[in-house]
């Protein structure tokens, strides 16, 4: 018995071996032990930032504080972990459990001692740049807790929430744009203040994050969710197997940062390579390849993978004698949610659910219809800016246009910009959900559009300002 075990153990190493090409050390230490070279001289810093709010976002804010309580538990000080999260989820009316966030169906609560450094209007891009940067003069509002990293230092950052190509959402205006994200990256590395640096990022067409602008020799790693033209998927949704309690009307989790965590939380991590988690990570955010599931995609220096995770998330003593086993400790969801349709599913929910004739069933059917007539008056205008600006068989080439693998979304990030609040001065906020249009914007800029064309275009798309609430320019890009 204990032979095949053993067999069984070395079959799937060496299957390991050769799809991961690592090499054979990794497998042959014993679990407990470590190679003295990987002793950690320099600190572990950590960001964690949960880039949306509202209650149909539940799943964002739940995902940011399961990764402290991994962090926590990985013997991270507080003290170098920087909490960014909107902080209206525990106390949300609509949370069934007060003060509770779960982050899964069996969950425990994830929500208790998570350092609220930057809360509510203090989650901003700027203010994400200069903790980063390590800045405590330029942040505004908040804790004050910057990452005061040195050279010998790791730095982990994980994001989570919407976006769209080329763009990061922020639960305040304006998002951040990729080329911002680079340059500070740029500018952390030429400061000297870290060894290396690990980025996780979800959202929606996340890769192109990176794709195209994140060069070799930042001494950074990083992993997306999704390709840089693909959705990312929420998980943990109201009818989706293994599904949210019944009381639940939101999404718990995205697919690939409960693979990442989840995996986190069943292994040694003073064993487990990024490389290996990268792996795992990769199969069950594809969901057996299914139309719900994305390609988690990597960038950067990529040698870095060859780390073990405890060098980022720390090791949590209680999984010190675990042995590696190359495969998830879930099946593949049978159903996720498009991340761009959770706040749907939650209006439907609670419309759904709603007593017939009740205040909240007519307030809830009101948000379903105002978010759908959002959506259709946000597409049929980039469509017909399209137009205007191409003719309508040139426009559609030019709206729906994807760039080839490693060039990145837009060579001119200033003309993005400016046509995006061009964009959004006649027609209106384009929102969350509207992040879904920054490819045809770029491709706009790619094809040599100006200010006053683009101008122009959306006059004419847009003759009267939107009155729907979404299209406030508050929730928009335009600083
Ligand atoms: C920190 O931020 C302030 C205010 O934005 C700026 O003047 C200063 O140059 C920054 N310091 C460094 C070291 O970048
Ligand atoms: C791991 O194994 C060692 C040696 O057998 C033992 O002393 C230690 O308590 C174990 N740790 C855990 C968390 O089980």
């Amino acid at each position: 018995m204990k032979r095949y075990a053993i067999l069984l153990l070395l079959a799937l190493s060496i299957a390991a071996v050769v799809q991961d090409r690592v090499t054979a050390d990794e497998f042959i230490r014993l679990p407990s032990e470590k190679r003295d070279s990987d002793d950690l001289v320099g600190t572990r810093w950590a960001i964690l930032l949960a880039g949306s709010n509202g209650y149909w976002n539940y799943r964002h804010q739940a995902d940011v504080c399961h990764a402290y309580q991994i962090l926590k538990n990985g013997g991270l000080k507080d003290e170098n972990i920087v909490v960014f999260m909107y902080d209206d989820i525990a106390n949300n009316e609509e949370n069934p459990r007060s003060g509770v966030i779960i982050n899964s169906p069996d969950g425990d609560d994830v929500y208790h001692g998570v350092p609220k450094d930057y809360t509510g209007e203090d989650v901003t891009v700027d203010n994400f740049f200069s903790v980063l940067l390590g800045n405590k003069t330029a942040v505004r509002g908040g804790s004050g807790k910057v990452v005061n990293s040195g050279p010998n230092d790791h730095i982990f950052i994980y994001y989570t929430d919407h976006g769209g190509p080329g763009v990061l959402g922020m639960p305040t205006s304006p998002y951040m744009y990729a080329n911002d994200l680079i340059e500070v990256l740029k500018k952390k590395h030429a400061s000297g203040t870290y060894k290396s640096l690990v980025f996780y990022l979800e959202a929606c067409e996340s890769g192109s994050i990176f794709e195209g602008l994140l060069p070799e020799g930042l001494n950074i790693y990083a992993t997306t969710a999704s390709g840089p033209d693909e959705n990312s998927w929420g998980t943990y949704c109201p009818g989706d197997y293994p599904s949210a309690p019944p009381e639940y009307d939101t999404c718990l989790g995205d697919l690939y940062s409960v693979a990442w965590m989840e995996d986190s939380e069943v292994h040694n991590l003073q064993t487990e390579t990024i490389r290996q988690q990268y792996h795992l990570v990769k199969e069950r955010t594809s969901n057996g390849n299914s139309n719900y599931g994305s390609h988690v995609m990597q960038y950067g220096d990529l040698q870095l993978s060859t780390d073990e995770l405890y060098l980022y998330l720390g090791t949590n003593p209680a999984n010190q004698n675990l042995t590696f086993i190359a495969s998830n400790s879930l099946p593949p969801s049978s159903i996720a949610v498009n991340q761009r349709d959770a706040d749907l599913l939650h209006f439907w929910h609670k419309y759904r659910k709603a007593p017939e004739g009740s205040r909240r069933k007519t307030e809830s059917g009101k948000q379903f219809a105002e978010a759908m007539s959002h959506r259709m008056h946000v597409d049929s205008s980039i469509k017909l800016v399209g137009k205007v600006l191409f003719g309508i068989e040139k426009g559609v080439e030019v709206l729906d246009g994807v760039r080839p693998a490693g060039q990145p979304l837009v060579d001119d990030w200033d003309c993005l910009k400016t046509l995006v609040r061009s964009f959004e001065t006649h027609c209106g906020s384009l929102s969350q959900y509207g992040m879904k249009h920054m490819r045809s914007i770029a491709n706009f800029c790619n094809a040599g559009i100006s200010k006053e064309q683009m101008m122009e275009a959306s006059s004419q798309a847009c003759p009267n300002f939107p009155s729907n609430s979404w299209s406030s320019l508050t929730n928009g890009f335009s600083a």
